[in-house]
């Protein structure tokens, strides 16, 4: 057992003051890689902390289950059940997942996504353009955040003048723990309130789209069938909600994480734009080393031993992605960021059953904005502290105010 505060591992508020615990995680690697823990005000829960073990749970779905709750929440009533009550396929389990999954991954293809590439280095290179010459701003709300949002808006069909108020809903979910995005003081209630905003504005989008179907994600969510019957109502929305919870505020976390990495060491920056082609390489280095998706949770539908440890039927096993992504015995020099790291098998889009969906969306976003910010910075430097936003799930920046110089685009 190694001596370790259990609350570290999972309090949001330590994430936004301390960031990632990486010291508590590599002496858990090296000394009790899956370790119980029972922290006062949370749910008890096995922190698995090694890659292999993390391919382990992963790659048997039919064993450790989704449904019961995908990430670490208060022990207090309610928390778990709103988990419980929501359809989308990241909460499914198989046999059902599979069905569902369908709907939507033939949209996320790489070849599928290759009629997004001139929306995606457009949409960068107008944000990048509106920041003029040279100037000062919050790199996060303007940029980071910007770019996914427009790019998730455009393809879910949400118009561009109602992209803040989008924005807002996805801060207030994910941000529910942080104190600059709650929206009442009793935090349930605030959930409750936001998905029946979620639900009212999406409701409309689907039945515009099953009466003037087009060629976008909306339709083919709205239009979706199951068993030769159409997809149900609380399984549409949840689409519509997976697609913006999970591809927004990660990605916008992979750029934040990655841009601080970039502002730090200008040599990165350099050599990333006299080599372009490395963008794939980088971006994926980037993911790994940022992990903007801390962890994943999974519940033991019956009783297994996991590196030595008996795991039992009922128990939550929580999955630190970000530990994976730093294991020794994976990646050479894990504390290192390469931009040229290769292999990387990292894990910051998951494995197996729920392997993200749009890893390769999530890709081409971040690459474009990369790569048009390499090329054309001619300083950057940090002008305060950046944020992070308490969360123990996606538990990016959320403030990074910065003075820059651009060159004028080519
Ligand atoms: C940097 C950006 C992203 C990161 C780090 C990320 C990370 C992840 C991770 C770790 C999972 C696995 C969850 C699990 O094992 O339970 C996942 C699942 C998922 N992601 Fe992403 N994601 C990103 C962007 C996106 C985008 C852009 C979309 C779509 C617009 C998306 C849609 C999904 C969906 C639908 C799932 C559930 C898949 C399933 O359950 O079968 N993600 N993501």
């Amino acid at each position: 057992m190694a001596q370790i505060d259990g609350l570290r591992l999972i309090d949001p508020a330590a994430y936004a003051q301390h960031g990632y615990p990486h010291d508590e995680w590599t002496q858990l690697r090296r000394e009790s890689p899956v370790q119980f823990f029972d922290p006062p005000g949370w749910l008890s829960y096995w922190a698995v902390t090694k890659h292999a073990d993390i391919v382990e749970v992963s790659k048997q779905p039919e064993i450790f289950l989704n449904g019961p709750g995908m990430t670490m929440v208060r022990a207090r009533s309610g928390d778990d059940k709103v988990q419980q009550q929501i359809r989308t396929v990241i909460n499914m389990d198989p046999p059902v997942h599979w069905k569902y999954r369908k709907v939507g991954s033939p949209y996320f293809t790489p070849r599928a996504m290759h009629r997004l590439d001139s929306l995606v280095a457009e949409t960068a290179r107008k944000l990048v353009d509106g920041l003029g010459r040279e100037g000062e701003c919050d790199f996060i709300p303007e940029i980071a955040s910007r770019h996914p949002l427009k790019v998730i808006a455009h393809i879910l069909g949400v118009p561009e003048e109602d992209e803040p108020f989008i924005l807002r809903l996805t801060n207030e979910l994910f941000g529910s723990e942080d104190p600059e995005f709650q929206r009442s003081e009793d935090r349930m209630e605030g959930i409750k309130q936001l998905f029946m905003e979620f639900w009212g504005y999406f409701g409309k989008i689907i039945e515009d789209r099953r009466a003037n179907p087009r060629d976008d994600l909306a339709s083919v969510f709205a239009n979706a069938r199951i068993d030769d019957e159409p997809m149900g109502e609380l399984e549409t929305l949840g689409y519509f909600l997976i697609a913006f919870t999970a591809g927004h505020e990660t990605t916008r976390g992979g750029i934040g994480g990655g841009f601080l990495e970039l502002i730090e060491r200008p040599e990165l920056r350099k050599r990333w734009a006299a080599e372009p082609e490395i963008t794939p390489r980088a971006v994926d280095e980037i993911m790994r080393y940022v992990t903007p998706v801390n962890h994943m949770m999974r519940t033991a539908s019956q009783d297994y031993e996991l590196h030595g440890e008996k795991i039992r039927s009922g128990d939550r096993l929580v999955l630190f992605y970000a530990s994976a992504n730093r294991d020794e015995e994976v990646f050479d020099e894990p504390l290192e960021l390469r931009l040229d790291r290769h292999p990387n098998p990292h894990l910051a889009f998951g494995i197996g059953e729920h392997f993200c969906m749009g890893a390769h969306l999530a890709r081409k976003t971040s690459g474009a904005i990369f790569r048009e910010l390499v090329t054309r910075l001619e300083s950057v430097e940090l002008t305060g502290t950046p944020q992070r936003t308490a969360s123990n799930l996606v538990p990016g920046f959320k403030h990074m105010p910065i003075r820059y110089r651009l060159a004028p685009a080519s």
